[in-house]
């Protein structure tokens, strides 16, 4: 059939979507496409977890309300080339390892039609190591999606020294389509934009405690309860124009020499993964966790997330 004979929202007008990765991220970027109408072929090269995409998926569409018929939109690959030889748009979601991703792009290269984008979900990993492979650089690109991608909005999409302006303004424009909220990170850096402020908060956050300024609960309320409370709404760079960037100014004035400066990992950290208190997993880390109390942070936060995802995909229908 002619495309100009596909009816309108035919989910065959819409660019086709790889994922490579069918793990925690690349099962939930399958799902924002497919409930979007894409065709996305999912790959991944272990047969259990391919094996339970689907149902993983399906479990997506049921949280967030969605109709389940999208999820005909999937089709689930064990063959590589298979999944990849028609798609407009590859998001590769495999390990965060540089010589695993670099060796999935090569293929990617020589195995993608020309001019399909080729996207990582890299949380740390430099866009241009991974793409070092790839014979047309320009469609390599960052797409940095949160943690569960289906239900936080941003997608941070990362311009590395190679990459086309053509290719992320492409990548901005598909993400944005299907409801993201997609950033342009004009350089490659380590921990792009959010991970940088992330854990420049938490640098701060482990010195105040190891310093005996106050204990991990107490720090974790004075963020919710404080100034977490309006970060939602309201970004730091806004709230200072909100409150004077003059104020600014004196606060820091006071306060910069005074902020944590420790060259490296904290030693209280390095301490701790050394003794493996390493969290909710061994029911200990900053904080001590019963499994009650850890399903209960987890339920906490999956049904906050899920009923703001819910409420912005009702105000976009
Ligand atoms: P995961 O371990 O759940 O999934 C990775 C998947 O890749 C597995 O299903 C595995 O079978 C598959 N895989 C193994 N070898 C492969 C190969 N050679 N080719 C293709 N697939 C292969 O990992 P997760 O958490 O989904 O992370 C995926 C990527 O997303 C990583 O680069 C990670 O750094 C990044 N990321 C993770 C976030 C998180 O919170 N988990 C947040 C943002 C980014």
């Amino acid at each position: 059939m002619s495309m100009a004979a596909l009816p309108p929202g035919d989910p065959r007008m819409k660019d086709q979507i790889a994922v490579i990765g069918a793990g925690l991220m690349g099962h939930g970027i399958a799902q924002i496409f497919a409930a979007a109408g894409h065709k996305v072929a999912l790959y991944d090269p272990d047969a259990k977890i391919l094996g339970s995409a689907n149902d993983r998926i399906a479990a997506i569409f049921k949280l967030l309300e969605q109709d389940a018929a999208g999820i005909a939109n999937v089709s689930f690959h064990a063959d590589f080339a298979a999944a990849v030889e028609d798609a407009d748009f590859v998001f590769e979601a495999g390990p965060e390892k540089l010589e695993v991703k670099r060796a999935i792009f090569k293929n990617l290269g020589a195995q993608t039609k020309p001019g399909a984008i080729l996207c990582t979900n890299t949380s740390a990993i430099p866009i241009g190591q991974i793409g070092a492979e790839v014979a047309d650089k320009s469609r390599v690109v960052g797409t940095h999606y949160w943690n569960p991608p289906h239900l936080v909005p941003l997608v941070e999409v990362v311009q590395a020294k190679d990459t086309s302006l053509a290719t992320v303004e492409k990548t901005l424009a598909l993400l944005r389509a299907v409801g993201k909220i997609a950033v342009h990170v004009r350089r490659d850096i380590p921990g792009f934009i959010g991970n940088r402020l992330q854990h420049a908060l938490k640098r701060e956050a482990i010195a105040l405690v190891a310093a005996g300024v106050c204990d991990a609960e107490t720090l974790d309320n004075v963020v919710k309860e404080g100034f977490g409370a309006r970060m939602a709404v309201l970004g730091p760079l806004e709230q200072s124009d909100l409150v004077g960037v003059n104020l600014t100014l004196d606060i820091h004035k006071t306060l910069i020499a005074d902020l944590d400066r420790t060259p490296g990992p904290h030693p209280l950290l390095v301490e701790k993964v050394a003794k493996g208190e390493l969290g909710m997993a061994t029911g200990k880390g900053f904080r001590d966790w019963t499994p009650e109390q850890a399903a209960a942070t987890r339920k906490r936060l999956s049904d906050f997330l899920a009923q703001s995802a819910r409420e912005l995909a009702k105000k976009k229908r």
